[in-house]
């Protein structure tokens, strides 16, 4: 049986799923499996868009076989040379030996750094060119750091399919499925979506922000990208996601709580101050232990709200290492634009707290540290409980402020419409 789905006419989905890998980039969990995707134009010429990582190559290339039904492929389209896309490469060209490489000079130089022999028979294609094929035409857009610096994105002038490479991409396997409007994906998929796009691409914003600006500028009636179901309805849905990633804008007035605690005592805190906000009517919560919780899905959440609450006993006259990690991670991805408040703990040297704020302060850029936090010590008392609601009343005002600058924004740019 193949995994070959019709995308358009002339358009087929011949990539696969991988199920079996646990860490995708061996660092990511990845309970619900990735997919690899790969399209095959068949046109008067024949072309195969980006391949697959090698788990996946025999089924990969039963797929394209099949497909093709008995013709030769002429072209191998790269838009991206990572190995989770570009492993298959050296087998593709082995089994088509007529086939010519397209791809972006520096995509060239990286086959040649992997070793796959290339020469002589490749296009060297930039931002402005186009190919013809018979009926369609591919024009290329360089799209550098979405998400190294060689990528293209390639649109089908005819069909209006933007070939997205690693954009508009998301964990969890396709199990058969081909378009996003074929599941519930804000239900099922946007944390995943979310979780993979700010891990994997969320440093390089404002390179998305340009690759967005240029796909703008085109009519597009499908998305294909390299991971995840191909978008075909509600695209402006997931533009506008991008937008809110790329520009490091929360996607919702909301607080995600992460807290590290040894004994259970900042735990009970992190709690009590949850309990304390949705007394006040803020209920889009998340609370989060930074030892049991994947440092992937934290940087996610933290895409997500507005507000975090960082809260961390001392460990070492330092901040608690999963929560020095999450830190690190966040400045590592350029986390930004977030109102953070902080909890610290300690026993005999309380240093936690004092030592995330400096870190904010210093290694972060536009996140505003609320003044209004709590110095613990071993444990939550009743002053330090009453002492909480300022935190509370800090992260509401927080949530107003952003609330207005948003309207003023918004009002402004109605303004210079008129
Ligand atoms: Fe899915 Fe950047 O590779």
């Amino acid at each position: 049986m193949y995994t070959v789905r019709k995308v358009t006419e002339d358009l087929y989905y011949v990539g696969g799923d991988d199920r079996r890998l646990a860490l995708f980039e061996n660092i990511f969990p990845i309970p619900e499996g990735v997919s690899y995707n790969s399209y095959l134009l068949m046109d008067e010429k024949t072309v195969l868009i980006d391949t697959v990582d090698w788990a996946i190559a025999r089924e990969y290339l039963t797929n394209v076989r099949h497909v093709l039904n008995g013709k030769d492929l002429d072209y191998l389209l790269i838009n991206h040379m990572e190995p989770d896309h570009a492993a298959s490469i050296d087998l593709v060209l082995k089994e088509y030996p007529n086939a010519t490489l397209i791809a972006s000079e520096k995509a060239i130089l990286f086959m040649r750094q992997f070793g796959f022999d290339v020469d002589d028979r490749y296009i060297e294609v930039k931002e402005g060119d186009s190919m013809s094929f018979g009926k369609h035409t591919l024009a290329f857009v360089e799209a550098p750091m979405v998400h190294w610096p060689e990528v293209l994105m390639t649109y089908d002038t005819k069909d209006k399919v933007l070939f997205s490479a690693d954009a508009f991409g998301s964990f969890i396997a396709n199990n058969g499925r081909l378009f996003a409007d074929e599941v519930d994906w804000d239900r099922d998929y946007l944390d995943e979506g979310r979780r993979y796009y700010t891990n994997i691409v969320g440093k390089y914003g404002t390179f998305v922000q340009k690759a967005l600006e240029k796909a703008g500028g085109l009519d597009i009636k499908y998305i294909c990208p390299l991971h995840g179901l191909v978008w075909r309805k509600d695209i402006g849905y997931i533009l506008d996601k991008y937008v809110h990633w790329a520009t490091y804008e929360p996607e919702e007035e909301g607080v995600l709580i992460a807290y590290a605690s040894m004994y259970g005592n900042t735990e009970y805190a992190a709690q009590t101050l949850a309990t304390k906000l949705c007394e006040a009517g803020i209920t889009n919560i998340s609370l989060r232990d930074v030892s049991s919780t994947d440092v992937s899905v934290l940087i996610a959440e933290t895409f997500k709200y507005s507000n975090l609450v960082l809260a961390s006993v001392t460990y070492n006259l330092n901040i608690y290492p999963k929560m020095n990690d999450f830190l690190n991670d966040m400045k590592a991805l350029n986390v930004s634009n977030r109102a953070v408040s902080i909890m610290g703990n300690g026993t005999w040297a309380p240093q936690a707290a004092e030592k995330m704020e400096k870190f904010l302060d210093e290694e972060m850029r536009l996140m505003d540290v609320l003044p209004e936090g709590l110095d613990l010590v071993s444990s939550l008392n009743d002053m330090k409980e009453k002492e909480m609601d300022s935190i509370v009343e800090g992260i509401k005002d927080s949530m107003k402020k952003r609330r207005e600058e948003k309207a003023k924004a918004k009002s402004q740019r109605a303004g210079a419409k008129k």
